[in-house]
């Protein structure tokens, strides 16, 4: 359960709540309160609401934008909201106001108040890990109690960032010094995954921030390229290593733990250097010791935090190492400032919540199988990977939360490049092919590198995308330009192709948390509208328990071999190949 705690009042026990608690019950699949939740797996198709939505579709398939611009001359002010320093303008896609009621309604049916309740409570959402979803915890304000099977967690969080703090410190002012007396001007994050995407991206998004003395690197591949090429020019004595991983467990991580491992001993000449040039972040106190990382080097984090949502938590070392604890912060307060708002928010003005509805809306009614995300800002050039993780990892599922199959479209496959490149290569489908794409522009009103007219002429394209996807270039006005007959069909553009976009002042920490965090909730929003557990991962399995079946076969010449016989003649090449 969550509430604030008054200035200076010490932490009530956990049975003195009168707070409803949501925790799942295996046994009857629901989560116990309140009673919208006694039906979680519900098909939301067979819904009322659903099918009234359907019947709108009908009305909406056949308008165009340019239309319903021109019906309402203030809809480019009247479909926006704004929360947390971002601002949203979601006028471009095809919908009215009928639309947003329908979707709030749906909302409203599938319990999304009573699930963000019971997030923000610490149910145990993840009903397939028996585990409490509460990554809102890693950035609540101190004062904040959230408990987690009868513990505040609250104190927890904020003993691990301080921690962080003290160590970020230390590293960032050169008192942290290595095996040979030097200080570090080298950070290597060891992960994959929720390990190294959010830290990689928020890293990249914020490098404007950070202490140029000091360069992180991300090394996730298993693929011995990536550390090699990553290590090649850096000085051991010089650098330090985080092993990021939830589980310690992850065969990337690993390996690469133990090749940076050697790398420095190497170097160094002696065991005893790993103390000053690893720490870890994991859940996974036992195995971090067995690497023999120092405990007092391993910053901690709980099985309530899902990797893709790690980036608040320790994961996040190399984020503040480069920016310091005060920015830390100020990136956490965004979070903060977003999950607020989406918290309390009505539906209506609720950005994470109209972000989700709009992608159910164009996924389950107009079949768009794309979300395209498109910042135009080089800082951001690796938020569409990080999101790619965030949001098919936790929606790319064909069960609902009982394991019923769904029988309707779920997580469309989200991808993205900066802008302006991407207008110099795939942007003629989105204007002109027959996909259907979703696109999402993120935009700043001020540069953090003002040089010149480059940010005029950097939003201006983003504005202008926007536009032509919106409202196309029809035969009649290509033909008024005088362009031979034969030639119009070519260079007509059809328009009615939907975009969001969403503005901020400037890129900051905050705003970057704000970001995020919007996100994330309009992907658990989703997950809510379509019945399924955006919170487990079992898909990511198969592949690894089979790998772990191949390695000894591409290790031996001569094992047999017992898988189908596509993989068998494979490694068989492999091994010839390897012979010879
Ligand atoms: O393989 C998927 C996954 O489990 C992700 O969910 C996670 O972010 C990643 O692997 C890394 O896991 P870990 O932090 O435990 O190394």
């Amino acid at each position: 359960m969550m509430r604030r705690q008054p200035p200076g009042a010490a932490v009530a026990p956990a049975a003195a709540s009168l707070a409803p608690q949501f925790n799942y019950c295996p046994a009857t699949r629901i989560y116990g309160f309140p009673s919208e939740m006694t039906e979680p797996t519900i098909n939301p198709t067979t819904r009322p609401e659903w099918r009234a939505l359907q019947d709108h579709y009908a009305t909406i398939k056949i308008t165009h934008l340019r239309d319903l611009f021109a019906a309402d001359p203030r809809r480019g002010e009247r479909f926006t909201a704004e929360a947390a320093g971002l601002y949203l303008d979601y006028s471009k896609p095809r919908l009215t106001d009928e639309t947003i009621t329908r979707l709030g309604a749906l909302a409203h049916a599938c319990g999304l108040s009573e699930h963000i309740a019971a997030m923000f409570n610490g149910a145990k959402l993840n009903l397939t890990e028996d585990r409490a979803v509460l990554h809102v915890a890693l950035r609540a304000a101190r004062d904040t109690v959230i408990t987690v099977d009868g513990r505040n967690v609250v104190p927890d969080v904020y003993a691990v960032l301080d921690r962080m703090a003290a160590f970020s410190e230390q590293v960032r002012s050169g008192a942290w010094r290595g095996h040979t007396g030097k200080p570090i001007r080298h950070i290597v994050n060891l992960g994959i995954g929720g390990s190294d995407l959010g830290p990689l991206m928020a890293y990249e998004a914020l490098r404007h921030y950070s202490l140029r003395a000091l360069t992180c690197h991300f090394v996730s591949n298993v693929d011995a390229t990536d550390f090699a090429e990553t290590v090649r020019d850096l000085d051991p004595a010089e650098t330090l290593f985080i092993v990021a991983s939830k589980t310690f467990t992850t065969l990337e991580t690993m390996a690469n733990a133990q090749t940076a491992r050697a790398w420095l001993v190497a170097g160094l000449g002696d065991e005893a250097a790993v103390a000053k040039h690893f720490v870890a972040v994991s859940t996974n106190a036992a195995a971090v010791g067995q690497f023999g990382i120092d405990p007092a080097n391993m910053f901690g984090f709980w099985d309530w935090v899902g990797g893709r949502y790690s980036l608040p938590s320790a994961i996040g070392l190399s984020t503040m190492l480069a920016l310091g604890a005060e920015a830390y912060h100020e990136l956490l307060g965004g979070f903060r400032a977003m999950d607020e708002h989406f918290r309390t928010a009505p539906f209506a003005q609720n950005l994470p919540v109209l972000m989700g509805l709009l992608n159910v809306w164009y996924s389950n009614f107009f079949g768009a199988q794309t979300v395209a995300v498109l910042p135009y800002d080089q800082y951001l050039r690796r938020f569409p990977a990080y999101l790619q993780q965030l949001t098919m990892e936790s929606n790319g599922k064909a069960v609902r939360r009982d394991g019923v199959p769904v029988d309707y479209q779920t997580c469309p496959i989200f991808w993205g490049e900066p802008g302006t490149n991407g207008q110099h290569s795939f942007y003629q489908l989105i204007h002109q092919g027959t996909k259907l794409v979703v696109c999402d522009f993120i935009g700043f009103c001020h540069s953090l590198n003002p040089l010149g007219e480059h940010h005029n002429l950097l939003l201006a394209n983003m504005l202008a995308q926007a536009e032509a996807m919106a409202f196309g270039k029809p035969g009649e006005a290509v033909a008024a330009e005088g362009v031979p007959a034969w030639l119009v069909p070519h260079r007509t553009f059809p328009g009615n192709r939907p975009s969001s976009t969403i503005l901020a002042d400037r890129l900051t920490p905050a705003v970057l948390g704000a970001l995020v965090a919007l996100y994330e909730h309009s992907v658990f929003t989703q997950s809510v509208i379509w019945g399924i557990n955006a919170f487990d991962q079992w898909g990511v399995e198969l592949g690894k328990a089979l790998a772990g079946r191949i390695i000894p076969d591409l290790a031996s010449a001569t094992s047999p071999l017992t898988h189908d016989s596509s993989t068998n003649a494979l490694i068989r090449r492999y091994r010839a190949a390897r012979e010879g």
